[in-house]
């Protein structure tokens, strides 16, 4: 047998100490909520959905069954349906604009700001017509949007603004959480998120008691009292056993979004000196660094340096969503949104969770700094 050393494999992304640690506090509310037999909106949605508020500094959080359910009723309590338009950023996760497309509206795509990754104010006033009834910002990898920007052409336009911080719980923009910023804030639990659950949740914040009142009819097929509806909603709830470990999680955000920053601090110092460009911080405010995603001109060999390596890695994204398939009909061309296009071919996410060691990072470097 060899005893020679292998070297360090490191995981995209690593859960199972977090659940070890909190397994117990977790079964024991899980039982309770067996016992008492309220599975579905019970006590700890109740209370989730207040202490998420408090935590966000926002009037109302309504919590629905995932982030992309999220987008969508926020759409539909906002009256944006056939005819519409919303504009958006390419550069993100399918279900962003999946979610206007599923109301029937039509996402028009603006480019982003090659620093932050987010929508770049400009391009969107360039894509304002009568059409437009919104904006829909992501804050993406956790770097909050330019929501002074928007907020200003928004309010110029009359526009509304929903905000999809899936990526990006805990992040601030000025002294603010993101979420709390447009009429309504979407956040997304799914595992691998800032705050995530063992399954799938999502939240909708909003300062609007009409809204939330209107949200919580859509998650519940949309019936005004029991069975009784005057339209046609979601089966969207988060269940109790989500939202008991959302409470659990909730308490530790603060030391879980630090220890990512300790994270990134770390690659940024390791990583120093580099033809490639490590993720910017905003100017006024807090990076949740949900993802580590860097840009690289030999991206495609560097992923195979890590692959090599064993160490998880994540393209996030390989084709901007003005240039999928699914939305050919829109007539976008390669070229129209020359940032988003270059980007694409350039980042490379690379692990990041809370409870990642000091030599886990080391070896990320030190595979991404022999490629210079
Ligand atoms: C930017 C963004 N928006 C929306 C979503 C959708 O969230 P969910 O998977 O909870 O439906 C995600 C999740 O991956 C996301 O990253």
């Amino acid at each position: 047998m060899s005893n020679q050393q292998q070297p360090l494999p490191v995981p995209y992304l690593r859960l199972q100490n977090e659940f070890d640690a909190l397994r117990a506090e977790w079964m024991e509310m899980i039982g309770e909520a067996g016992q008492s037999g309220a599975f579905i909106l019970g006590p700890n949605v109740r209370m989730f959905e207040q202490e998420v508020a408090a935590y966000l500094g926002c009037a109302h959080a309504v919590s629905v069954a995932n982030g992309t359910d999220a987008i969508e009723l926020s759409l539909r309590a906002l009256g944006i349906g056939p005819g519409d338009k919303v504009i958006t950023t390419p550069f993100t996760f399918f279900a962003t604009a999946e979610a206007i497309s599923k109301v029937g509206a039509t996402p028009v795509f603006a480019d982003i700001d090659p620093d932050s990754f987010t929508l770049d104010p400009s391009s969107v006033r360039n894509k304002i017509d009568t059409d437009v009834k919104a904006i829909l910002p992501v804050h993406i990898f956790g770097h909050p949007a330019d929501m002074d920007a928007l907020g200003s052409i928004a309010s110029e336009h009359g526009l509304s603004i929903v905000e999809d911080g899936a990526q990006a719980f805990g992040a601030m923009h000025g002294g603010k959480q993101v979420g709390t910023q447009g009429y309504c804030g979407c956040f997304s639990f799914y595992p691998t998120k800032v705050l995530g659950c063992y399954g799938d949740g999502g939240l909708i914040t909003t300062g609007s008691d009409a809204i939330r009142d209107h949200l919580i009819k859509l998650r519940n097929h949309g019936a005004q009292s029991p069975f009784m509806h005057d339209e046609l909603g979601y089966n969207s709830r988060l269940d109790e056993i989500q939202a008991a470990l959302l409470r659990i999680k909730l308490r530790k955000i603060e030391q879980d979004i630090a220890a990512r920053i300790r994270v990134a601090d770390q690659y940024d110092q390791g990583l120093a000196d580099l033809r490639l460009v490590r993720p910017s911080r905003p100017a006024n405010g807090r990076h949740a660094f949900n993802l580590y995603t860097i840009r690289h001109p030999r991206r495609d060999a560097m992923r195979a340096a890590l692959k090599e390596a064993n160490i998880g890695h994540s393209q996030c994204y390989p084709l901007g969503l003005h240039l999928q398939s699914v939305y050919s009909q829109l007539g976008y061309r390669p070229g129209d949104l020359p940032v988003t296009d270059r980007l694409c071919g350039e980042t490379l996410s690379l692990p990041i969770f809370p409870d990642m060691r000091k030599d886990e990072v080391e070896r990320v470097c030190e595979v991404v700094r022999e490629l210079g």
